[in-house]
Order: C-alpha cells, then structure tokens, then sequence
C-alpha cells in the first residue's frame, strides 16, 4: 500500500500507471474527457502549448504509433484502446518568442489527464520508450512543437494476462521522502538530496 506522510486527496494518491488492459475500445464519450481534463490545466501566459494526437485501435493510424514504442511497451501496450503522442508548441503564438515552459506546461496538462482518466477507472499509462524522431515524422509535426511523450490510455485488464516479466512489475510504486525533495531555506544551508550535494544557500539569510 502506499503510505502518504500527510493525509493528500485519494485521486493523487491512487493514481498509478497500470499496464494491464482489456483490449476493449473507448468511445469518444469515454475518452474525450480525458483531453478536457488536460485542456484546463495551468500554462504559462495561458498559452496552452499542449497537442494530443491520437489513435484508437480500430483505426488504420493506430499501427503506425503503435510502430515507434520498445517492444517492452509493445508488448503490453497492444491492449490499449487509444494511443496518444503528446507533443507541445515551443514558441509562444502571441509573440513569436521561444517558450521556456511549454514542456513544464504540458506535463502539468498530462497530470490532469491521468487524474481524470485514474478517476474513471481507466488506464493511463505514460510513456517515453518510443522513437521521438519517427513520431515527429509520422505526425509531420513542424520545427516549432517538440515530442514529449506518448500514453497508452484503455479498460482495466486482468494482471495474469500480461506477459510474466511485465506482471512483476504491476506493484503501486513508492516514492522519495518528503525531506529528500523539499528544502526549506530558513533552515538549511547545506543540502543534500540522495547524498549528493545540491547546492549551498547563503549562511547570511539564516542570521535575518
Ligand atoms: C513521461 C513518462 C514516461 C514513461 N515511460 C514509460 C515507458 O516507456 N514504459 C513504461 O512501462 N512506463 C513508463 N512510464 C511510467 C513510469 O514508470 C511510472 O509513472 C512511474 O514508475 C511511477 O509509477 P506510477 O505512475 O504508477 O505512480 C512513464 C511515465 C512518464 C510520466
């Protein structure tokens, strides 16, 4: 089980990335929402650099995404209902000027669709083990957006069907201490994260 070390809101704490799925397809009711979730996520001047594009499995483009993962995606990713290429636009529209965030954007867009989609009950599983450059090329995305990941979204599945050495994997993960990851400056100066040295904050700012 996992074991928050403050009491968080269920939805982020039991949403996870499960690899099992049905095979079953989805229908634009049942996954629209996904990307409505994601549409309303927070961007930088509101600038919503965010594009999903997708396949659903019982159309011809689904091969060709289906084409750019690992074989260990492959190989349980087949089941999924719709596969998605997130990518992100990395100029700002209104100015012309590169964007510092539009990939910090679209993750904060993707965390909205996993939530919603994890609050439906479906799988939503990210992914990165997949050939960037293809994909850019299958989707004949321009210069200015950037690959950022895919996702396999679909019905719960049972574990004992996936492949043996892909049901090993199927536990809720963990994650690093509280402490390991936030640092309050009004305390320490000399921090470090996982035994390595992160930086040094100015002793003066103690003596405030
Ligand atoms: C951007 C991104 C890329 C990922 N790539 C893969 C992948 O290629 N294959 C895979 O099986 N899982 C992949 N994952 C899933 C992570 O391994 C998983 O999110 C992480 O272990 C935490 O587990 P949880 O999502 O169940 O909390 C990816 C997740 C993210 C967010």
């Amino acid at each position: 089980m996992r074991q928050p070390e403050y009491p968080i809101h269920p939805l982020i704490l039991n949403r996870r990335s499960p690899r099992a799925m049905s095979g079953e397809s989805l229908t634009d009711e049942e996954l629209l929402p996904l990307f409505e979730a994601a549409r309303w996520a927070p961007s930088s001047y509101n600038a919503q650099p965010w594009r999903f594009l997708y396949a659903k499995r019982e159309t011809k483009a689904w091969s060709s995404l289906f084409d750019l993962l690992v074989p260990f995606n492959q190989s349980w990713a087949n089941d999924a209902a719709v596969l998605v290429i997130v990518a992100s636009h990395t100029i700002f529209e209104s100015s012309g000027k590169p964007s510092q965030t539009h990939s910090f954007d679209t993750g904060a867009a993707w965390e909205n669709l996993a939530l919603e989609g994890s609050s439906r009950g479906l799988v939503v599983h990210g992914m990165q083990g997949f050939d960037y450059k293809k994909a850019k090329e299958v989707c004949a995305l321009s210069d200015d957006y950037a690959i950022e990941m895919m996702i396999a979204i679909g019905k719960a599945g049972k574990v004992k069907d996936l492949p043996e050495e892909v049901q090993k994997k199927e536990t809720p993960s963990s994650r690093k201490a509280l402490s390991e990851i936030v640092i309050d400056l009004g305390r320490d100066i000399n921090y470090t994260a996982r035994g390595s040295k992160l930086g040094n904050f100015p002793k003066s700012a103690l003596e405030v």
